[in-house]
């Protein structure tokens, strides 16, 4: 995959975030294909402390790095003294994908902490750089809101989605106060696709289900899944949305997702149909109030300002992505 609309070798790129899921795709593609580009991940990986809710407290693994040739900086981004190791660098682009990015995360303080306040440090960073900077948002900052999911209208239901509204806040204003800066924000939707294993329990619904179906179980789904609806996105299209905000007319928040729902079901059905498996579907009550049922992506600005294109339909990206649900099945994660 190849999105060649800026020529990013000798480039000095800083990834944050980069050894996790999203971020750590982003390195590779650049690696491959801008083998001139100068890489800089900053991630502060994982340690064993966990939050309230029993989940780590960063997902960031060295795995997802394993080939990569640039430069590591393991560190907090919540930690000025951290982010002064950066300063041996100047960045033409920064891609900010560093955060708590657990939405069941519901300590205020910690996740305002690491994404909001940081938030800032990145912003002067980016402007002291004359950087480029893509920040990752998320579909959180709309809440229960009926789909399509649009810019300009957003509830957020959790501390993780109000973080992220708050961040998409704070750079308009600073784009506002430094017009001449590119700063654009990517509402992701939900994504899924290899290196995002070690995201454990907070992975998509398509590794856990393929991997459920690959132990001969019935994948398990709440209660009335073919009415729960979600717009899912490859990671290669997310990949692509970063590529191309780089790019973007105008600064703004943007959505990344594929304009269309698909239910929970039709993942298991898909899923089977590619494992050829036919285990039925174990259900079970979702303990979740206030769940959201829909969401779809208005991905008009999206389009029209960036150039996005999404190309894989849920079939397609299941498809791409089984050879690694096979691969990392039985994986140990720790
Ligand atoms: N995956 C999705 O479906 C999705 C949807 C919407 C938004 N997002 C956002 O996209 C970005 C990337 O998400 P992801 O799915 O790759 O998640 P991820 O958890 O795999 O990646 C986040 C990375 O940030 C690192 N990190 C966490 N706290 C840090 C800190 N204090 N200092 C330095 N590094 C820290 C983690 O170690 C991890 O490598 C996040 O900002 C997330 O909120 C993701």
């Amino acid at each position: 995959m190849s999105f060649r609309n800026i020529n990013f070798n000798n480039k000095t790129i800083l990834i944050t975030g980069g050894a996790g899921f999203i971020g750590s795709n982003l390195v590779f593609y650049f690696q491959e294909n801008y083998p001139d580009s100068n890489i800089v991940v900053f991630d502060c990986f994982r340690s064993n402390e966990t939050f309230s809710n029993g989940n780590l407290k960063s997902y960031g693994h060295y795995q997802n790095l394993i080939g990569f040739c640039g430069d590591i900086i393991c560190g907090n981004i919540n930690k000025k003294s951290d982010l002064e190791l950066l300063n041996k660098y100047k960045f033409d682009y920064i891609f900010h994908h560093a955060a708590i990015s657990d939405t069941r995360v519901y300590d205020q303080e910690i996740i305002m902490k690491t994404n909001v306040n940081s938030f800032y440090d990145i912003l002067d960073r980016a402007k002291k750089d004359h950087a480029v900077l893509v920040y990752a948002s998320s579909a959180a900052t709309y809440g229960d809101l009926p789909s399509p999911q649009t810019v300009g209208n957003e509830n957020p239901g959790n501390p993780y989605g109000y973080s992220k509204f708050m961040m998409d806040k704070i750079a308009y204003r600073y784009s506002l106060n430094n017009p001449k800066m590119k700063i654009i924000g990517l509402r992701f939707f939900n994504v899924y696709g290899p290196r995002e294993l070690y995201k454990s329990s907070t992975s998509s619904m398509i590794i856990q289900l393929g991997h459920q179906i690959l132990d001969g179980k019935a994948p398990r789904l709440f209660d009335n899944s073919d009415q729960i609806y979600r717009d899912f996105i490859y990671i290669e299209d997310v990949i692509q949305s970063n590529v191309k905000a780089c790019s973007s007319s105008d600064n703004g928040t943007y959505n990344v997702g594929t304009g269309i729902s698909r239910s929970f079901q039709e993942i298991a059905d898909i899923l089977q149909k590619e494992l050829a498996t036919d285990l039925g579907t174990a259900y079970f009550t979702n303990p979740y109030g206030g769940y959201q049922m829909h969401t779809m992506a208005n991905i008009l600005s999206t389009i029209k300002n960036t150039g996005f294109q999404p190309k894989f339909t849920l079939e397609q990206g299941i498809k791409a992505y089984i050879p690694e649900i096979l691969k990392t099945h039985g994986k140990n994660i720790s």
